[in-house]
C-alpha cells in the first residue's frame, strides 16, 4: 500500500452531519484507485495516532478529485474531528487505495444492483458513477434506505445522475421515519426481503446479475439471503462493512492477559484487559502497529503468535488463508493469561 500527502482541494457539506472532502490530486505521483475502494485517513489527535479508512465517493472516470464523504458518528474521535477542525488547505496523511469491492466485468449486459443504507451510499455512488459513464450497455438498480430525505447523503446529486441516464439507472429510496411521503418520492420503512425478492425477479431479462451491499450486517444478511434464494451465486453478492457489532456471548472464554510484543526491533510488554482487542490495547499503550480497516480485511495488523492463544472475533469475511499462528490483531482477543506476539 502507497502513503501520500494529499492537500484539501474543498470541502462540501452534504447533509446536517456528513461532509465530502476533496483532496487534490498530487502534480507528480497520482493515486490510481478503482470505484469502490477505500483510502485511510491518518490523524494525530491529542499526541495519538489514528487511522480509519473511508471510501471514496469520487469516481476515477468522473472527478478529478479523491473525495471522501464522512459521516460524524456520535462520540466519534475521527469523525468528529474531521467535521470539527479540518479545513481547505490542510494536508492530510493517507494510505491506499486498498479493497476488492469493485466492479468485475462479467458479461457484456452488466446488471447490477446496489444495496445500501446511511453512510454506504458513498461506494455505491462511486460504483454507480464509474459504471454508468464507462458502460453504456449496462443497467444499474439502486436501493437506498434512510430514516429522513433531509438526512439523504447524495439525494439530490441521485436524482440528477437519474435524471441524466434515465433508461440506465433505475433508483427506489426508502425512508424508515418520514411519515409524511410523497408516494413518487419513495417507500416508507426499511428495506425488505420480499421487496428484494420482487425486485430482482422482476428484472432479470435473463441476464446474470451482480450485487453490492454497503451497510450494517442486518441489511447485508436480509439482502444476501434473499438472492440466495434466487439462486443467485454467492461469487455475484459483494458487500462492504464500515463497522462490526461484536455479540458479547463471542467474548466467552476471553482473559485479561500479559501481552508481549515484538515489534520493530523492541521487545513491549504490556496488560491487554479481557474484552479488548489486542490492537486496542497495543494502540492505548502508544505502539504504534499498523492498522486501517479493524474490520478483519485489510490485513495491515498480521502478526504471529509465538506464545499463548488468540480468539478472533467479528471478523467481516471468513479468513481460510491465515496460518493457525496468524491472526488479525484488530479482531484478537487473548484465551491466554500470557502471550507473546511478533507483529510483522
Ligand atoms: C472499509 C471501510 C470503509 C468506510 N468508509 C466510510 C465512509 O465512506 N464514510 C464514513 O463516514 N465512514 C466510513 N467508514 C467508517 C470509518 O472508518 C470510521 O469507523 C467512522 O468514521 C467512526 O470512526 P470514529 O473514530 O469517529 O469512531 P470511534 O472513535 O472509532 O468509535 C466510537 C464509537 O462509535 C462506534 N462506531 C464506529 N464506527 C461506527 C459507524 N460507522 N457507525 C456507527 N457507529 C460506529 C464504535 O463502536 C464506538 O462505540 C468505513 C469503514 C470501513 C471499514
Ligand atoms: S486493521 Fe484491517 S485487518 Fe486488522
Amino acid at each position: 500500500m502507497e502513503q501520500y500527502t494529499l492537500a484539501i482541494q474543498d470541502i462540501r457539506n452534504e447533509t446536517d452531519d456528513t461532509i465530502t472532502i476533496c483532496f487534490k490530486q498530487p502534480g507528480l505521483r497520482k493515486m490510481k484507485y478503482q470505484a469502490g475502494q477505500y483510502m485511510t485517513l491518518i490523524f494525530k489527535i491529542n499526541g495519538r495516532r489514528y487511522s480509519r479508512p473511508y471510501s471514496f465517493s469520487s469516481a476515477p472516470s468522473v472527478d478529478s478529485t479523491l473525495d471522501v464523504t464522512v459521516k460524524r458518528v456520535p462520540k466519534g474521535i475521527v469523525s468528529n474531528y474531521i467535521l470539527n477542525e479540518i479545513k481547505v488547505g490542510d494536508v492530510v496523511e493517507v494510505v491506499g487505495p486498498t479493497g476488492d469491492f469493485i466492479y468485475l466485468p462479467v458479461n457484456v449486459n452488466p446488471r447490477i444492483y446496489l444495496w445500501g443504507v446511511g453512510s454506504g451510499i458513498t461506494p455505491l455512488f462511486s460504483l454507480a458513477k464509474e459504471i454508468l459513464s464507462s458502460q453504456p450497455s449496462a443497467k444499474i438498480h439502486l436501493v437506498y434506505g434512510n430514516k429522513y430525505k433531509v438526512s439523504t447523503i447524495f439525494l439530490e446529486k441521485i436524482l440528477e445522475l437519474q435524471k441524466k441516464y434515465k433508461s440506465e439507472f433505475n433508483v427506489t429510496l426508502f425512508f424508515s421515519q418520514e411519515l409524511s411521503l410523497d408516494e413518487k418520492d419513495g417507500f416508507y420503512g426499511r428495506i425488505s426481503s420480499s421487496f428484494v425478492s420482487d425486485l430482482v425477479s422482476n428484472n432479470s431479462e435473463g441476464e446474470e446479475s451482480q450485487h453490492y451491499i454497503c451497510g450494517p450486517k442486518g441489511l447485508k444478511e436480509a439482502v444476501k439471503n434473499s438472492l440466495l434464494e434466487l439462486s443467485i451465486s454467492e461469487s455475484a453478492i459483494y458487500s462492504e462493512e464500515f463497522q462490526i457489532l461484536i455479540d458479547p456471548k463471542e467474548l466467552d472464554g476471553v482473559k485479561d492477559s500479559m501481552i508481549n510484543f515484538y515489534f520493530n526491533g523492541d521487545q513491549v510488554k504490556i496488560f491487554g484487559p479481557k474484552g479488548k482487542s489486542v490492537l486496542n490495547s497495543a494502540l492505548d499503550h502508544n505502539l504504534e502497529i499498523p492498522y486501517s480497516c479493524q474490520t478483519g480485511i485489510c490485513n495491515s495488523c498480521k502478526a504471529t503468535v509465538v506464545k499463548g492463544n488468540l480468539k478472533m472475533i467479528g471478523l467481516s469475511q471468513e479468513r481460510k488463508d491465515l496460518n493457525t499462528d496468524e491472526f488479525l490483531l484488530c479482531c484478537s482477543y487473548p484465551i491466554t493469561n500470557e502471550l507473546v506476539i511478533k507483529v510483522n
